[in-house]
């Protein structure tokens, strides 16, 4: 992994460099070793500190983020500008547009009007969209700009002209500076600050709340009004959110304002107004608080909890530990420890993480034991998180585990869940021999998958430079290609809850994720009314009449052994898994539970969808649609 070497050899070098310093300031060798050690320390959990709460660093994600988003603010009332200039004249907009324009200028204008503190930048350019929002505000509404005047319409155009070469000359002076200057910038459009006012006067239904905590900390929430007997969803933050920029970002809220929730926002300790320094205890102690503050404030009846990526674990936190209404969990992970271990595929930097800050908990565990309506979330193709991490396969561990699951330590620092996990798929399902077996025939048809991918790139961009190596494939590659979507389409047979198993082991098939994949396939299967082996009896049949059709692929032959191979470990894996549903002896040895014992793991996983929008992106609307299902199902709207 290149980020890790290049880290370890840095960090070696700093070593070194603080070492000779303070050997060479205090002379003395316990001191020469103490001082590096300790800024070492210092220095790696300021780098945990960063991955895993970057909105917590406000000097430098903060101040990264805003420039980012004040360079793509600038170039959008740009464009505003000129949609106004441009329709004084004979233009081809609609109505509709420069509505936006002369809303998106005014809002401005008046969210720097309401800013107590501005500094020479933000004063200047206030000064000069007050007059042209002054003119605009005049226009009678619905009349088009090419009606008016002639002298106000100059106006109006000498204003608009005066503003775009203020921002062009702004625009034009960042994109000279290096970025570490930028950083040492007065800040300017798009601020937190900003982005709350603008929150606020758009939006009657808003109040915004600086709690005081027990610990003398202020949290900074929103709640939003929709439906003041309706029911109330919690909902937490990503681990870079601020709810100030989330609340543009992210349809969740207009979903919820569509069914009329009532939604409250906040910001993790540390995060935009909120104080104090920042740990998972700290913000699942937060969310708790101030879910009970807005509970009893406005007597809610019906509060849920909805968290995205880290906030999920905060949100199935607070919702286990109040045994709120609802608990949904967005495209979350079982602990951060297990995201570390899989994003690095090395349990050393688990280890490492956990010597460094104390935050790799159970969490997955909160989210198992709570009980009520619970949805899980989940991309398999997270670009964020692996896999093996995400809490879905989290569940799943836990559906297989002895219960009750007994968490220590050593489970974090040894990255024991995958362990036991695998411990208990290699001695119960399927030997490691065989495992191994079946993942090298997965990656034999992946590969073949990604290479035909690249060809096709290659050909449409035929000056690449492997193009030639791979020239000679070309024949089989074209063969190869209706084969291969063959092969795919009837092993997407085999799936659960939408996600097939050759999308599951995406570009790298490992034991692991086969592991998880079929246990998912069992788990999640009671609750999909026995679909997993329906389908599974329809893929055997396509890949019986695959295998006898295809005898004429010569050049092919090692994808019809390798496809045997898979069908064989598949069959043995699922006849075990049938055996252990038949015998029951995965659930029956559980204590403290009744005879319905099957019953109860069976919501202990809550329900499950899969998207394919990524880590960070809204929901297709079909997704949506089976959010909101689950709200109607669960009568809770
Ligand atoms: C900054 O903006 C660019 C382009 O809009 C985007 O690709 C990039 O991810 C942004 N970076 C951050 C940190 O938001
Ligand atoms: C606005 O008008 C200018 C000329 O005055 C023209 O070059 C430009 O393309 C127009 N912009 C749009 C978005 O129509
Ligand atoms: C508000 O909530 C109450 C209680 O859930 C419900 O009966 C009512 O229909 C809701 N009103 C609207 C407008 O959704
Ligand atoms: C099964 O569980 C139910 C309720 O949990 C209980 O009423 C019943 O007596 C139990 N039956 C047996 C055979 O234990
Ligand atoms: C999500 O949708 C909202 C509109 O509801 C949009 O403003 C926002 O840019 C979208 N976010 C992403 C990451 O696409």
């Amino acid at each position: 992994m290149n980020i890790l070497a290049i880290g370890t050899i840095s960090m070696s070098i700093l070593t070194v460099v603080i070492y000779l310093i303070s050997y060479y300031l205090s002379g003395s060798i316990v001191i020469s070793i103490a001082i590096p050690s300790l800024c070492l320390y210092k220095i790696a959990r300021l780098i945990c500190t960063l991955i895993t709460f970057p909105g917590s660093v406000k000097s430098l994600y903060y101040k990264f983020t805003l420039l980012n988003l004040s360079d793509y603010f600038v170039s959008r009332t740009l464009q505003h500008l000129t949609i106004i200039i441009n329709s004084t004249n004979p233009h081809r907009y609609t109505q509709q547009t420069i509505e936006n324009s002369i809303y998106f200028l005014n809002t401005q204008c008046r969210t720097l009007s309401e800013m107590k503190q501005k500094n020479d930048q933000q004063n200047k350019y206030h000064a000069q969209l007050k007059l042209l929002s002054d003119e605009l505000m005049q226009i009678p509404q619905g009349e088009s700009l090419d009606k008016l005047q002639t002298e106000r319409k100059l106006r109006i155009t000498s204003i608009c002209k005066q503003l775009q070469i203020f921002l062009e000359h702004y625009a034009y002076q960042m994109s000279q500076q290096s970025i570490i200057r930028r950083f040492f910038q007065p800040e300017f459009l798009c601020t937190l600050q900003q982005r709350r006012i603008e929150i606020l006067i758009q939006n009657n239904n808003l109040e915004r709340h600086l709690l005081k905590t027990p610990s003398k900390e202020t949290i900074d929430c929103l709640f939003i009004k929709h439906n003041e007997s309706g029911p109330t969803v919690l909902f937490c933050n990503p681990n870079a959110g601020y709810y100030e920029y989330m609340f543009f970002d992210c349809d969740w809220f207009r979903f919820y304002a569509q069914l009329k929730f009532n939604i409250i926002l906040w910001n993790y300790r540390s995060f935009g107004e909120s104080t104090g320094s920042i740990s998972i205890e700290n913000c699942i102690e937060d969310g708790r608080f101030v879910a009970e503050y807005f509970k009893s404030k406005y007597s809610i009846k019906t509060l849920g909890a909805h968290g995205q990526s880290l906030g999920g674990m905060v949100a199935a936190e607070v919702a286990y530990q109040m045994k709120l209404s609802f608990l949904i969990v967005d495209r979350s992970f079982s602990s951060l420890g297990q995201v570390a271990a899989a994003m690095f595929s090395s349990t050393t930097i688990r280890f490492i993480y956990n010597c460094l800050v104390s935050w790799d908990r159970p969490n997955y565990l909160a989210y198992y034991n709570y009980v009520g309506p619970k949805l899980i979330i989940q991309d398999p193709k997270d670009e964020i998180l692996p896999y093996e991490s995400q809490l879905q396969t989290a569940v799943v561990r836990c559906h297989f585990a002895d219960q009750p699951i007994k968490y220590s330590f050593k489970h974090s620092f040894f990255n024991q869940e995958s362990t036991q996990y695998l411990k208990y798929f290699y001695s119960e399902i399927l030997s490691r021999k065989h495992v191994l077996e079946l993942c090298t025939s997965l990656q034999y048809i992946i590969n073949l998958a990604i290479k035909i991918n690249q060809v096709e790139n290659k050909q449409e961009s035929e000056n690449n430079k492997n193009y030639i190596e791979l020239q000679n494939d070309d024949d089989d590659i074209d063969a190869a290609k209706p084969i291969l979507s063959q092969i795919y389409s009837f092993f997407s047979l085999i799936h659960y809850c939408g996600n097939s198993l050759l999308d599951v082991m995406h570009r790298q098939a490992n034991p692991e994720k086969i592991a998880l994949f079929f246990g998912s396939c069992f788990a999640f299967d009671q609750q999909d009314e026995g679909e997993f082996e329906k389908c599974y009896h329809n893929f055997e049949v396509a890949c019986e009449s695959f295998l006898e059709s295809s005898h004429y692929y010569i050049n092919w032959g090692y994808i019809r052994t390798h496809i045997r191979i898979i069908r064989e470990k598949c069959r043995s894996i699922i006849g075990k898994f049938q055996q252990i549903k038949l015998s029951n002896d995965y659930s029956l040895e559980m204590t403290g539970y009744t005879n319905d014992s099957d019953l109860c793991k069976k919501n202990m996983l809550g329900e499950l969808i899969s998207v394919s929008c990524g880590h960070n992106n809204n929901l297709s609307r079909e997704d949506t649609c089976l959010v909101q299902k689950f709200l109607l199902k669960n009568k809770l709207r």
